[in-house]
């Protein structure tokens, strides 16, 4: 079992690049289903995630590819529509292969991913949207079943602007007959990343980076050479940590612009915060003042910075009230604050954070990626040591997060310990 152990007290200083979005890199895995032939992605991280939805493509009939962050997907012009739980599981991006081979196949049996530990995370949205544009949508023993000659175009409105739901649609309609409106569309940097590469492929998309996508249909696509865009959320955990650490972090590798909230809530926090063409530097010589965070759909603050927003919180001077809009287990990973010796308490989607001066260092638990990370940078604001188990979801979103830490002078290691039998390890604390 790997563990991350910190050292704490310790600042972050230094300089990083960070990679490119995982949330990008495995949606456009997904789009070289829309096309045969070869695909090649640069920037790609080097994560768990990406070696699933390869696994997830090769299973699809692809020939997959990964040197560095450069993914070649070879897409044969006979896919299968089958995408088994085993790995669906692993990995809710997997959802993502259903409107690419819908569209393609007129076919798709998809295992439904389930819930995760950061909520509920349901697919009625994706399910509606492509049921309006003409598919057949079953479910039986476990999978998603859509079946389809051909998609037509349709307005929809999704009650959320879900990240999820608008790319499955979005790659539906690109090679639907006619035009999709797509309204209270998602207008994350990584779905707009996507309309880049399918419009270079030869799709007809307007509105991208707005609430209103209009998407005409065409009959094929071709395959392309495509650069992801830089992590905003590695980014903006290096920029929350250095405001929690009193430290002073430049990232490079993303537009200051995709974490303005972010950056505006550090400011107001007390930190100094420079803005560049690739990124930005923040710096921070005081203990931070509290601050009130409302995470939201972009652009407004993302939801996977959550964690580190309390964390900030569980250290600044003053009562922070921070609200959780996107899912609704989110604050699972608090009773995991809480043994680091943080003042929260929770009512609802509201938590209320009673800053400490110093946190204190004990064993605790990641229980999702974000999680991981903010627990890791909330052991650099305690006193002792901190052991961050479950390491491998942090895996799943930062690749080589200790060796950046450790470039930015934190004393934090990664140790193998061993796995002792634990005979009660089937028990949950009733
Ligand atoms: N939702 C529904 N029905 C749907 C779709 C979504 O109720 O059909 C709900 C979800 O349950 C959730 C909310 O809508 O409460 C937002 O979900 P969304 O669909 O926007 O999220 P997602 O596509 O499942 C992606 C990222 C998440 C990120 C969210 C929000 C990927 C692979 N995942 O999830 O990233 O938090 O958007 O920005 O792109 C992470 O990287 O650690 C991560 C969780």
């Amino acid at each position: 079992m790997d563990v991350i152990r910190v050292n704490g007290p310790a600042r972050l200083a230094g300089e990083v690049t960070v990679v490119g979005a995982k949330n990008s890199a495995l949606k456009l895995m997904a789009a070289a289903l829309l096309a045969s032939g070869r695909t090649e992605l640069t920037n790609v991280p080097q994560i768990t995630d990406v070696m699933i939805m390869a696994e997830v493509l090769r299973r699809l009939g692809c020939d997959v590819e990964i040197s560095g962050d450069r993914v070649v997907i070879d897409t044969p012009v006979e896919l299968s529509g089958h995408a088994d739980y085993d790995l669906v599981r692993r990995l809710r991006a997997s959802i993502n292969v259903l409107g690419p081979l819908l569209t393609r196949r007129g076919y798709a049996k998809v295992a439904h991913p389930g819930g995760d530990v950061i909520g509920t995370r349901g697919l009625d949205m994706h399910v509606a949207g492509l049921a309006r544009m003409g598919a057949r949508i079953t479910g039986e023993h476990g999978y998603v079943i859509a079946e389809a000659e051909r998609l037509h175009g349709t307005t929809i409105w999704l009650d959320f602007p879900s990240v999820g739901a608008t790319e499955n649609i979005l790659m539906a309609a690109v090679r639907a007959k006619g035009t999709t409106v797509i309204d209270n569309a998602a207008r994350e940097p990584e779905v707009v990343d996507i309309c880049a590469m399918l419009t270079a492929m030869g799709a007809k998309i307007e509105g991208a980076g707005t609430s209103t996508l209009t998407i005409h249909g065409v009959d094929e696509l071709r395959p392309v050479s495509h650069r992801t865009i830089g992590d905003r959320i590695i980014a903006g955990t290096w920029a929350f940590g250095a405001a929690m650490t009193g430290g002073d972090v430049t990232v490079h590798g993303v537009p200051a612009g995709y974490l303005d909230v972010a950056l505006d809530k550090l400011t107001t926090a007390g930190a100094q915060v420079d803005r560049f063409s690739d990124g930005f530097r923040v710096r921070m010589s005081q203990r931070p003042r509290a601050v009130d965070m409302v995470t939201l759909p972009y652009p407004g603050l993302a939801t996977d910075l959550l964690p580190m927003a309390i964390g900030l919180a569980s250290v600044a001077d003053g009562v922070s009230l921070i609200t959780e809009n996107v899912f609704d287990g989110r604050f699972m990973f608090i009773n995991e604050m809480s043994r680091l010796g943080a003042d929260i308490r929770t009512d609802g989607h509201h938590a209320v954070v009673r800053g400490r001066e110093r946190l204190s260092g004990a064993p605790v638990r990641a229980t999702d990626i974000r999680a991981g990370a903010g627990l890791v940078l909330a052991g650099l604001c305690a006193d002792g040591v901190t052991e961050v188990t479950d390491v491998a979801h942090i895996d799943r979103g930062y690749p080589d997060f200790v060796a950046q830490l450790r470039s930015l002078g934190a004393p934090v290691e990664r140790l193998t310990v061993p796995d002792e039998p634990d005979p009660f390890a089937r028990l949950s604390p009733g």
